[in-house]
């Protein structure tokens, strides 16, 4: 029999049984997920990857194995890793899912499918959903666990879903870091053996590691070309992804909340939802999966995704918790003068009873300190008004500090277990509100919205979160639900920015968590960036910041030039270098103007001046990253372009400086070879011009040959800096 009468035979014999064999092609623009969904089966996977014409669909179909369950679930037939894994009510521990039916429905601009599967035996439901744009390359995936069994059901393990990928020479590339050295990347070949990437902080989920991954199918992954799958679990809280190699012809990868300290008493008639897990597949390589989860984070998954972000100074570096009238004032003025457009005050403006004078006192009192603010935040907006600049505030709305007048009056709505002594984290008194609490929640809302209702004139809210879980107990959960604290926190929190969206859909709010702690496309919806690192040395950026956009499009970066020596680093970078590098993404400073030169301050307004007008190729451009600072070559180099390809900002920072070096020469990418692009240096310090300013070069030069960059700056004896580093701009004529 030929594979097409087996095929046929297959169906016949499925019909006969009652059986429909259906294959679901979930499909965006460029890419397939195909899915058996056989009616009194397991779902099956089948397919992932470039997008199937209806013929190559079909041969796929006839002779791709129909062998990995698309959502394994423990306890029948099930040898490897599951995705669930559940006790029932009579402390039977196995499912055998078996599909009912499928559902498809349109929202906007995307289709959703969803698989329906029921336990043989019990009344337990799991739908596989997948959402698909028409517009970008994403497939979300998610499931939605139910019964109807006469007692509480245990989930021990509640993935998001899972993906077999061919074994070959696949390369993973993950970030990890922590604290002031966020987002560095980590590549290496998938082994036999369980690969594991995982956060257990609590609440800041992208320290230690992140919750995105790139695989590489054609070995060590390349910028701009080979395939490439990427995924991205957009949960706030603890995850894990898993990466299972066997001796088999696939690593089944597997992802979702972390279950661990986490088990789930899911009542009869209740949903758990869990959170999407984004695919993405690219032929074009790591900086395709990039651009791919941009374009998808921007139009989807981001809050005010296709604006650009104003270029702000923020008080922290230049001032600390040295806060008061005057000095706002005085910053507000300087970031004027330099063209920037808003001004952040952070920590240190609030508490009454216990002002807050370091890090050691007044989370949760949200009343300014009228010793440091005579004229309350009235009197700074009027500031921000004669200025002609909008103002910010910094706000730590989950947290509290003993002492407080929170923690006085509510001293059982912080994370504690009973009997047990407090557990400090930031000054050695913060503590951590209690989210899934809903009194906790009103009281988070009502922060947010007492201050706005008061002061609408309030533009940019800075949302921070300094302290992870360092104890385990919810004086507010049942003893018997302790062990959904960690979820039902991040349900809490959830629900609240959904609040503040629903009544605040303009402002403007950063994540921050002691820095990128919180960079999750699950945070993205409610927040329109994040603070990429606590560390803004420019040379430790180059790398933070190179991993970062692996995932994370430049409007949502916050990068700020700020003084040198570098508070974190002690390093002296040069000025020039430190615009250059903060000028890569969501431009800002952090700095006390105050002590600038007026040559500094000159440089700063013209980078400012040129930013704006780069602004949009930056932020809402498509990234290609050219050469990888991990590489140690000695340079980095990446580029933005619009989607006209008409427009484009090249960066080159070079990373080290020896006297007779050698660096590689760049080739640039995704120009249009055949136009023509004059290039143009953006904050020149130069005293004569670059030999190709203001020359064009066709497309198809520029990325064959890339510009020779002088590897030193030309500057008078005196004046030499020991960095170098160049903006270009291009534009096709
Ligand atoms: C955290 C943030 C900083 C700053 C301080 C204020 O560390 O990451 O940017 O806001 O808190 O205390």
């Amino acid at each position: 029999m030929n594979r097409k009468k087996l095929t046929t035979f297959i169906a016949c014999c499925l019909a006969s049984l009652g059986m429909q064999a259906e294959n679901i092609n979930i499909s965006t623009p460029r890419t397939s997920l195909v899915v058996d969904a056989t009616n009194g089966q397991d779902l099956k996977f089948v397919y992932y990857g470039t997008r199937l014409s209806a013929a190559d669909l079909q041969t796929a179909i006839d002779v791709e194995s129909h062998s990995y369950s698309a959502y394994p679930a423990y306890g029948y037939n099930c040898a490897a890793e599951p995705c669930l894994a559940v006790r029932h009510a009579d402390g039977d521990m196995t499912l055998q899912l078996q599909v009912t039916g499928t559902e498809t429905r349109q929202e906007a601009n995307a289709t959703v499918n969803v698989v329906k599967m029921k336990d043989k035996k019990m009344p337990f439901f799991v739908n596989v959903c997948y959402r698909t744009y028409n517009d970008v390359d994403v497939i979300e995936t998610w499931t939605e666990i139910s019964h109807a069994e006469k007692k509480t059901v245990t989930l021990f393990r509640y993935d998001s879903g899972c993906l077999p990928i061919r074994r070959g020479n696949v390369w993973v590339s993950h970030l990890y870091g922590s604290w002031a050295n966020e987002g560095r990347v980590s590549e290496e070949p998938l082994k036999p053996g369980m690969l594991v990437i995982e956060n257990k902080d609590g609440i800041r989920n992208s320290h230690t590691s992140h919750g995105e991954v790139m695989f590489s199918l054609d070995g060590k992954g390349r910028e701009n070309d080979g395939d490439v799958i990427g995924a991205a679990i957009c949960y706030t809280g603890n995850y894990k992804l898993r990466v299972n190699t066997h001796d088999d012809e696939s690593h089944l990868f597997f992802a979702g909340i972390n279950e661990e300290a986490s088990e789930y008493h899911l009542k009869r008639g209740e949903t758990f939802t869990t959170p999407v897990l984004a695919l993405t597949f690219s032929r074009e390589g790591m900086s395709g999966v990039s651009r791919n989860f941009h374009r998808w984070g921007r139009n989807y998954q981001l809050a005010h995704g296709n604006k650009v972000r104003d270029i702000l100074l923020n008080s922290w570096e230049g001032v600390y918790f040295d806060i008061n009238e005057e000095g706002m004032d005085q910053m507000m003025a300087d970031i004027a003068s330099m063209g920037g457009e808003l001004f952040v005050m952070d920590d240190g403006w609030f508490g009454e009873k216990y002002p807050r004078l370091t890090d050691n006192s007044s989370l949760g009192d949200w009343k300014v300190d009228p010793n440091k603010l005579p004229n309350g935040i009235g009197g700074l907006l009027d500031d921000a008004k004669k200025h002609g600049i909008k103002f910010g505030i910094w706000l730590e709305p989950e947290m509290t500090n003993n002492p407080s007048e929170l923690y006085e009056q509510h001293p059982d709505w912080v994370i504690k277990a009973p009997g047990r002594d407090l557990l400090y984290g930031r000054g050695g008194t913060q503590l951590v509100l209690d989210m899934s609490n809903p009194k906790v929640q009103d009281f988070v809302y009502d922060v947010i919205d007492g201050m706005m209702t008061k002061y609408p004139a309030i533009h940019y809210i800075k949302w921070d979160s300094n302290m992870n879980f360092a104890n385990h107990g919810s004086q507010y959960l049942s003893a018997d639900d302790q062990s959904h604290m960690l979820i039902e926190y991040h349900r809490g929190l959830v629900k609240t920015l959904k609040r503040i969206r629903a009544k605040y859909p303009d402002l403007v709010i950063q994540n921050c968590a002691s820095g990128g702690g919180r960079a999750n496309w699950g945070y993205m919806p409610y927040f329109d960036e994040f603070w990429v690192s606590d560390n803004t040395d420019a040379l430790q950026r180059i790398y933070m910041q190179w991993g970062t956009s692996y995932f994370f499009p430049a409007q949502t970066m916050a990068s700020h030039i700020s003084a040198a020596p570098n508070h974190q680093t002690q390093r002296v970078v040069p000025l020039k270098y430190r615009i250059d590098v903060a000028m890569s993404g969501r431009l800002g400073m952090e700095i006390q103007p105050k002590n600038m030169t007026a040559d500094e301050k000159e440089l700063c307004r013209k980078a400012i001046n040129e930013y704006k007008q780069i602004r949009p190729v930056v932020q809402l451009g498509n990234i290609y990253r050219l050469l990888s600072p991990y590489d140690n070559l000695g340079v980095a180099s990446m580029m933005y372009i619009d989607d006209a390809k008409d427009k484009a900002v090249f960066y080159w920072w070079k990373t080290e400086t020896f006297v007779n070096q050698h660096l590689p020469r760049v080739k640039m990418a995704g120009l249009d070879p055949t136009k023509r692009y004059r290039v143009r240096e953006l904050n020149r310090i130069d005293k004569t011009p670059l030999k190709f300013e203001g020359k064009s070069f066709s497309g198809e030069y520029l990325m064959a040959n890339g510009l020779e960059i002088p590897y030193t700056h030309n500057l008078d004896w005196g004046k030499q800096i020991d960095y170098s580093s160049r903006v270009l701009y291009l534009e096709a004529e």
